[in-house]
């Protein structure tokens, strides 16, 4: 049998199965709960918002590796959003084989659905409408924060949310990612048998009322957060501050100790 003719039938020259699937299912498994788990903890972050404005200072200086470079150093930044946006890339297009090609094949996957009336294949659509949504709304985002990571922060952050008109865009991409990122943790569960036990129905029932759960928690958390970022952008945009003005306190702390000396001596 050709190569050619083996790729057609998916077989291999003697007669097994390719493999190459179930490898890129795996691949696709890996990137997606990473990609979840990121996500959980961007979440977060992004929330230290809700503390105080000088808290999320904090963090993202805390991020661009203060703690190695003076002042730290934006690069870091668009570095790890380069390696994210490849690693996305990666299971956006692994994600691809398995939407549909044409509409017969639309026709097809509906009228299944339809007939089985099961919960786990009307989440399936969820995934596949919020991964298509993801393809342009986080490729937004990632390529406005690979291009200026030195503009995070309380200020340049919200100026961005509110005077740059990221908010609409945020807000989509937040419900998006927020129901394909657990969805596609519960369906990692489901298909690898990951805590399966003694009764895998019964934990297919509880990591379903898990997920709801993590899905509310972060959209409520992600909303929040938002709304912060708006309410400083507006204010600030309305009172006229700069949004690089940004002064945090410990820093006006450390100016008045070190004036406070140089007055001394002097
Ligand atoms: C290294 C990669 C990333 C970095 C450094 C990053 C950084 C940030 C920052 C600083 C904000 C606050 C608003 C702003 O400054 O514009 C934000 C908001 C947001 N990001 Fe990311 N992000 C990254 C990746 C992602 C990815 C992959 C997604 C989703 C696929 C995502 C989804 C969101 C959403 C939905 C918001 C708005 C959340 C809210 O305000 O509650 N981000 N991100």
């Amino acid at each position: 049998m050709s190569d050619l003719i083996e790729g057609y039938l998916g077989k291999t020259v003697e007669g097994r199965k390719s493999r190459l699937p179930a490898k890129l299912d795996f691949i696709q498994s890996v990137t997606g709960g990473f990609l979840a788990l990121f996500m959980w903890a961007h979440m977060m972050l992004v929330a230290s918002i809700l503390v105080s404005e000088e808290f999320m200072y904090q963090v993202t200086k805390l991020l661009e590796g203060s703690f190695i470079f003076e002042g730290g150093n934006p690069l870091l930044v668009s570095i790890v959003a380069i390696v994210i946006f490849v690693i996305f890339i990666v299971h956006a297009a692994l994600g691809m084989r398995k939407l549909p090609g044409n509409f017969k094949q639309y026709q097809v996957i509906k009228a299944h659905a339809k007939s089985m009336g099961h919960d786990d294949t009307k989440l399936w659509f969820i995934q596949a409408y919020t991964g298509f949504a993801m393809f342009f709304l986080a490729s937004i985002h990632l390529y406005v924060i690979m291009t200026h990571p030195d503009q995070i922060g309380p200020y340049e952050s919200s100026a961005r949310v509110w005077e740059e008109y990221m908010w609409p865009l945020y807000i989509l991409l937040l419900l998006a990612v927020e129901f394909h990122g657990t969805i596609g943790l519960y369906r990692l569960c489901v298909k690898w048998g990951w805590f399966d036990g003694e009764n895998p129905k019964a934990t297919r029932k509880a990591l379903k009322k898990l997920k709801w759960a993590l899905t509310v928690f972060f959209l409520v958390l992600g909303f929040a957060s938002l709304a912060a970022y708006m309410k400083i952008g507006y204010e600030n945009h309305k009172n006229g501050v700069d949004r690089g003005s940004y002064q945090p306190s410990a820093q006006i702390m450390n100016y008045e100790l070190k004036t406070k000396s140089v007055g001394g001596i002097a």
